[in-house]
């Protein structure tokens, strides 16, 4: 019961600054101390100078054109040298940390560090089914994507999907796109692009929405989404956890960079991890998208900061009883 948490605070993802605080805002809150009481032992790992990337960030944003962009046919996948460049240092970061056979909790920073960890939890677990809980499914490739922000895009870059399009961005060759479509699979969906919704279907990924919560029920959901990674054993085997919390409803997480309305109730997006921790399969975490900045009242950043926190405890052993 050896822990890592991970600290990605990157935000150049997406457009928003703001939530590269995620990391220090959950840890204000207590997350590591509550993690140790639940029995793990654990440690902190800065995966990248969070400092560096802001300054990074706002230089590019002050070069008239968004700077380093790669243009591609008709898009531009917007700072891919900063994804490049921090997705490549979690992915050092939580490949030590599997390595040494510890648990990685990786905190966002927005979602495009999944690239990382991802690939990383992949190389040590290559039967790892990855459960992806998030409103949007995050598969635009860099042909698809409407906005540019490669948060967006991590499960493209994670399958290969972006390896046969020309000006792919140079700074993200080194992804092993390890990850197949056969074993990831989507719960909380509710917000996706015409283009992702071909790419789900060719792929043939396992895709639960917010309509299929409301018809089956959570823990029928969590049980399909599970035997769709595993198939051969039930349902049994390593699980990667990737936790955009948009997944869950503004009215409890608000704080988030694209929030949805219809989402999850909090106690679904607990339930969740909790049966994870129940299955005793779990062996990584990612809690991502949570953005102080963008709450509007205090009580918005307690909110999201108290509900991220207890997303972590649950995914580690917390149970009710
Ligand atoms: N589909 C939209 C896009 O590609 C929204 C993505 C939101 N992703 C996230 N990790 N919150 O821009
Ligand atoms: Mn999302
Ligand atoms: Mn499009
Ligand atoms: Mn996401």
């Amino acid at each position: 019961r050896e822990l890592s948490v991970i600290l990605a605070p990157f935000s150049g993802g997406q457009g928003k600054l703001g939530v590269e605080k995620g990391p220090k805002y959950l840890l204000k809150h207590g997350l590591q101390t509550s993690i140790e009481e639940l029995g793990w032992s654990t440690e902190l790992v800065p995966s990248m100078d969070e400092a560096q990337f802001v300054g990074k960030l706002k230089m590019e944003r002050e070069s008239a054109n968004g700077g380093s962009s790669v243009v591609t046919s008709n898009v531009r996948a917007k700072r891919a040298d900063l994804v490049g460049e921090a997705t490549k240092l979690v992915y050092n970061s939580v490949s030590k940390v599997v390595q040494a056979n510890r648990f990685p909790l990786t905190l966002g920073g927005d979602h495009s560090i999944a690239i990382g960890t991802v690939s990383a939890v992949l190389e040590k677990y290559p039967d790892a089914g990855v459960l992806w809980i998030d409103a949007h499914a995050d598969i635009n490739t860099i042909e698809t994507t409407d906005s540019g922000n490669l948060h967006g895009c991590p499960v493209s870059f994670l399958m290969g999907l972006n390896k046969d399009i020309p000006n792919c961005p140079e700074s993200l060759k080194w992804v092993p796109s390890n990850l197949s479509p056969k074993k990831i699979a989507y719960i909380g969906l509710r917000d996706i692009d015409l283009e992702e919704k071909k790419i789900l279907k060719d792929l043939g990924i396992a895709a639960f929405s917010m309509y299929h919560v409301d018809k089956f029920g959570i823990n029928a959901v969590i049980e399909m989404a599970m035997k769709a990674v595993h198939p051969d054993t039930n349902g049994e085997g390593p699980i990667m956890c990737s936790y955009d919390v948009d997944a869950v409803d503004p009215l409890y997480i608000p704080a988030t960079g694209t929030p949805v309305r219809g989402g999850l109730t909090l106690r679904e997006g607990l339930f969740l991890v909790e049966r994870l921790a129940e299955s005793g399969n779990l062996v990584a975490l990612d809690i991502v998208e949570c953005n102080p900045d963008l709450a509007i009242h205090d009580i918005h950043v307690s909110n999201t900061i108290s509900a991220g926190c207890a997303i972590a405890r649950c995914a580690l052993g917390e149970t009710l009883l």
